[in-house]
């Protein structure tokens, strides 16, 4: 098994260090309100774009590279929703790590866009940038819509985002 510390050192060199860390801390808040395993959820937050830099844009592979990486370090629910997390894997998302993985993902990609654009993080401008982006990459809006399927409105699921995003920040 690997330490959460171990995973932060890992994923540490990466051009996704600080897009993990949020997504591992919005997982972590989570997974305490579902009474999931908080490290399970953690570690796949973390580790989830381990590859990226690695399959330069070949994305059917993201993912893959790094389960086959970590399956003997790493429990098999986590592996899964790691290979799972980009569909352009065609591997499914099955179990609630799985779905929460993909929503907060993309929840954390449409907060950078809010961060890089130096707007106030609300309910407000998230929902507003989750319309923008639909137009371009129209994943993000489903993703996050799948929010319910684990157990969190959509109103409480950005919320959750917002609170953790605003404590990692100091
Ligand atoms: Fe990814
Ligand atoms: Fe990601």
């Amino acid at each position: 098994m690997m330490s959460e510390e171990e995973a932060i050192q890992l994923i540490k060199s990466t051009s996704k260090y600080a897009h993990a860390l949020l997504v591992s801390a919005i997982m972590a808040e989570m997974a305490k309100e579902l009474k999931e395993d908080i490290w399970l959820w953690k570690i796949v937050g973390l580790l989830h774009d381990l590859d990226y830099d690695e399959v330069k844009g070949d994305m059917q592979k993201h993912g893959i590279v790094t389960a086959e990486k970590l399956k003997e370090r790493l429990p098999e629910k986590a592996v899964y929703a790691i290979k799972a997390h980009d569909y352009r894997t065609g591997v499914k998302p099955k179990s609630k790590l799985d779905k929460a993985l993909i929503a907060t993902d993309s929840a954390v990609v449409i907060i950078e866009k809010i961060m890089k654009a130096k707007k106030e993080l609300t309910v407000k401008t998230f929902q507003a940038e989750i319309t923008k982006a639909s137009k371009t990459t129209s994943w993000h809006k489903s993703n996050i819509a799948r929010c319910v399927e684990f157990g969190l409105s959509l109103n409480k699921f950005l919320q959750l985002c917002i609170n953790s995003a605003k404590e990692s920040e100091v």
